[in-house]
């Protein structure tokens, strides 16, 4: 793909209002992309320019600098987008040594240009209190826990802060998009506000929506004209590789289909539209029913307030509100490490089946003329490269390609995804049978 560029230069303070600027409002850009333009990686070249591209980094943890439970690792596809230009200016992290230790790594490898001068910060305001006009960033990463942010409370406010602090910086902001108690959702539609009136930049790291097979099925609804009637979505994660005491802590990550399902929940009503939310229904199987006993946790989960311990089943229907239906079940179930997740949407006509999206996607099409089914394979796809690629371009305002799509995920929308989740865990919770202790001898 070859682009030309209209870059503002960044020399210190905000960067100039360009009127070009692609927002994820903007009319020119599309809410899909055509998916013979998602390139991997390694067929990509990097953004070029002589201005340094200042980013900051909150968190020092899996999703920016890898981990083996997953292919995710934002720092490295920025190197790869921004090449010689990326200046990771800071990196804000209460465990500083965490930080020191990834940096040092960085530094000794041959992207230390990009990290060289990054600080090490236990929190925003120490960045902010020493910041230099050099070090002012033209993009922050947010990738913290969610129960540190998503809310307009001091101290879980790292959105509004940034937004006050720097004003026109563009945030990338990971998923879910916070973790508080279900009170608080009204303060994540608040956060969504302030970034929507501040007209800056913001992708949240929903990357399923970035498949090459998910914008297959985008473009064949389009190019058809077809109306979805059911979206029918199971995610079976692999338990036995789930090592984070936390997730596994309802009252730390909110549970399994808020920190986890949701991405799930979130591909159905990328499909499907907005949810009624009055109509969701749901039931779990908990984890002190019989057929609840798991024989593969590798933490110790008698640890956990047994009122905080998560389902190992929860399956849930609701209403779209254009009438259609959506299923979904999120199982606490298989062992060993790849997860078995399936995504079905039927329109009249079509059954579009996409299988395997984490490890291998392969989207499977039946459409009128033919009861057999097309097969589509997509090898090294790289949504993580994806969506970060198009978040940059974003930035950069790159309005030349009329290809390029704008983010495909808003904080708003974002915030609706993390509402379906809550209205799920509630309606399985209202419908359990609640946990009888033991009786003491
Ligand atoms: N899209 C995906 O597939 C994907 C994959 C992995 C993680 N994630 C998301 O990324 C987020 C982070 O997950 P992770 O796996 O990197 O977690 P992690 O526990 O590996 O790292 C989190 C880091 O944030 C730091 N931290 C804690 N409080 C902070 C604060 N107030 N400010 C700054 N840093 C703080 C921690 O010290 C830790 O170093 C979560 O929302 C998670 O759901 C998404």
């Amino acid at each position: 793909m070859s682009f030309s560029f209209s870059i503002t230069p960044l020399s210190g303070g905000p960067p100039a209002t360009n009127p070009r600027r692609g927002s994820s409002k903007s009319g020119s850009r599309k809410s899909s992309i055509d998916p013979t333009k998602l390139l991997r990686m390694d067929r990509s070249s990097f953004v070029p320019g002589d201005d340094k591209f200042n980013i900051l980094f909150i968190g020092a943890g899996n999703i920016m600098f890898g981990s083996p439970e997953g292919p995710w690792n934002h720092s490295f596809r920025l190197e790869h987008k921004l090449g010689p230009r990326l200046k990771v200016v800071a990196l804000v992290d209460p465990a500083t040594e965490r930080a020191a230790a990834v940096l040092q790594q960085k530094c000794e490898s041959f992207v230390k240009s990009a990290y060289e001068h990054t600080r090490v910060c236990k929190d925003l305001d120490e960045f902010v209190n020493t910041m230099t006009k050099e070090e002012y960033p033209k993009a922050v990463i947010i990738g913290s826990p969610p129960m540190f942010r998503g809310s307009t409370l001091s101290g879980r406010d790292i959105e509004v802060q940034i937004l006050k602090k720097f004003p026109g910086i563009a945030l990338f902001v990971e998923k879910p998009v916070a973790t508080g108690p279900f009170e608080e959702l009204k303060d994540a539609f608040e956060v969504a506000k302030a970034i929507d009136s501040s007209g800056n930049i913001c992708s949240v790291g929903y990357m399923l929506r970035y498949l090459k097979a998910v914008q297959m099925m985008k473009k064949t609804i389009e190019v058809n004209k077809l109306r979805v009637m059911a979206t029918i979505a199971r995610y079976a994660c692999a338990y036995e590789s789930i090592a984070k005491p936390d997730w596994w802590d309802k009252s730390k990550s909110a549970g399994p289909v808020i920190e986890q399902g949701t991405h799930f929940c979130d591909l159905s009503r990328y499909f499907g539209g907005e949810v009624d939310i009055s109509t969701v229904a749901a039931h779990s199987l908990e984890w002190y029913e019989e057929a609840g006993k798991l024989g593969g946790i590798v933490i110790d989960e008698e640890k956990i307030e047994p009122e905080n311990r998560i389902p190992r089943i929860t399956s849930a229907t609701w209403k779209y509100e254009s009438g259609a239906v959506g299923t979904f079940t999120h199982c606490v179930v298989l062992k060993g490490h790849d997860y078995s997740c399936e995504l079905e949407v039927f329109a009249d006509g079509y059954q579009m089946k996409l299988v395997n999206p984490y490890v291998q996607p392969v989207l499977h099409i039946r459409r009128p003329g033919s009861d057999l089914e097309e097969t589509y394979r997509f090898p090294d796809d790289d949504p993580f490269f994806s969506e970060i690629s198009v978040f940059i371009d974003n930035i950069e305002d790159i309005e030349e390609d009329p290809e390029t799509a704008t983010m495909l995920s808003s904080y708003e929308d974002a915030c609706k995804t993390y509402e379906l989740t809550w209205a799920i865990r509630l309606a399985s919770e209202k419908s359990r049978k609640s946990y009888q202790p033991p009786a003491q001898a």
